[in-house]
């Protein structure tokens, strides 16, 4: 793998392996709050960053060392994680996944590529999904969302029951895990 590109996958792994450990706590100062469906959807969103680090660390060549993504720094209410939450996500739709994958084009690193993408894809449904939990929150509400599944190839979150074959990646309706509050 080519140098920049593997800057960048490290740089990704690092950035969705922070995110895993933030979701979490994000999780526990839901529940605490009593937003028991945000912190389904926290717990879920962990679980697609878990898929989203292991891509990367597969096709990583010589391991992946601790790097430099951009970090949040803190633990605040419910609002205030899924505000940060939301700029995490957005940065990473926008900005971080689009270069990295350019990058990985001129390079010719197809596996790269392909895992970028469909990160970048995931994310965008991750921002969407916190948005409406912070527009609820922000009223003093949980959301109504209390069925979400995760595809466990790509990381595809949808607060509804799976397809019959993953949008982004093409995986059966089997790959996916399924997080309710039952
Ligand atoms: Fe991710
Ligand atoms: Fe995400
Ligand atoms: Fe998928």
């Amino acid at each position: 793998m080519k140098e920049m590109t593997y800057g960048n996958v490290r740089n990704a792994f690092s950035g969705e392996s922070q995110a895993y450990v933030r979701y979490m706590l994000y999780s526990e100062v839901a529940e605490d709050e009593g937003f028991k469906n945000v912190s389904l959807l926290f717990d879920a969103v962990v679980f697609a960053e878990k898929i989203h680090a292991r891509n990367l660390l597969e096709i990583s060549p010589d391991g992946v060392e601790a790097s430099t993504a951009p970090m949040h720094s803190g633990i605040g209410d419910t609002e205030t994680n899924l505000d940060k939450a939301i700029h995490g996500e957005e940065f990473e739709t926008n900005e971080m996944y689009p270069s990295y994958y350019e990058v990985a084009k001129s390079q010719e690193e197809s596996e790269a590529m392909r895992i970028f993408n469909w990160a970048m894809r995931a994310e965008k449904e991750h921002a969407k999904l916190y948005k409406i939990a912070r527009d609820k929150v922000e009223k003093g509400q949980d959301i109504e969302i209390n069925l979400i599944n995760v595809c466990s190839r790509c990381g595809y979150t949808i607060d509804e029951k799976p397809p019959e074959k993953c949008p982004i990646c093409g995986a059966p309706q089997t790959k996916f895990k399924e997080f309710s509050q039952n």
